[in-house]
């Protein structure tokens, strides 16, 4: 098996005053892989896709991602540029006046040239098939549309991965399903919270199910897939 592009390895975790939500938690995200997170509200599902970024710092046990450990601030820094994470309120990813400024926003303070990235922009909502959304303004989108461009935000970096927090919640079936059939289209390792059956279903190689009060996981099941 190629090697994992992120991995927890051993992770205890509770939030301060918290009671523990994982303890020796053992998961990896092989490159060519779609694993669900399921499990009831407040089992850990966002918590586990921010600890993978070091938005949260485990209390023992290690995260690596992109072939080794990852520890401090500058480490995560460098995997956040790699790896992508889809919010779950797009709202809290979106904070420019337009659809174009949000989705160069990211590549310009990487400080990439002007012309690599509104060339990228471009070829991004092309591929996501949101090019006439271009010069709108953000808060007037749909949700649907917001989450769309959310994704632009995150995949106009090149992300090698992807984490997502419930992607489908709060959409319509017509979103849903457009949503859908680009995250099948994708050819990145995927790692989703979600409750969404369907997704599950149709995205999913594999999928962890986090427990309610006993901190751990089980595994669901297991479908071959490559990219
Ligand atoms: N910043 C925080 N401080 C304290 N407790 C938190 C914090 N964030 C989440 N929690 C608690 O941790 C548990 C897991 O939350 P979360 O990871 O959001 O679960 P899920 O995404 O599966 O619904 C919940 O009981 C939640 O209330
Ligand atoms: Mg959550």
């Amino acid at each position: 098996m190629s090697e994992p592009l992120l991995e927890f390895r051993g992770v205890a975790f509770a939030h301060p005053g918290g009671p523990p939500l994982f303890d020796d938690f053992h998961l990896a995200l092989a490159p060519d892989e779609r694993i669900a997170l399921t499990g009831p509200n407040g089992s850990g599902k966002s918590t586990l896709l921010h600890l993978a970024l070091g938005l949260l710092a485990p209390q023992r046990g290690a995260i690596c991602a992109l072939g080794r450990p990852r520890r401090t601030e500058t480490d995560f820094e460098e995997v956040r540029r790699h790896v992508g994470l889809l919010f779950q309120n797009s709202d809290d990813q979106l904070f420019c006046t337009t659809v174009d400024e949000d989705v160069a926003f990211g590549p310009f303070n990487l400080g990439w040239p002007r012309e690599r990235v509104e060339a990228r922009t471009r070829a991004i909502l092309h591929q996501l098939g949101i090019a006439h959304l271009a010069g709108r303004a953000t808060y007037r989108l749909s949700e649907g549309e917001k989450r769309i461009v959310a994704l632009a935000t995150t995949l106009v970096m090149e992300p090698r991965a992807l984490l997502l927090d419930e992607p489908t919640a709060g959409l319509d079936e017509s979103a849903r399903a457009r949503l859908l059939e680009i995250l099948i289209e994708l050819k990145i390792p995927l790692l989703f919270a979600t409750h969404d059956a369907d997704l599950i279903a149709r995205l999913a190689t594999r999928v962890i199910r986090l427990g309610a009060g006993a901190p751990g996981a089980q595994q669901i099941f297991y479908r071959a897939w490559k990219c």
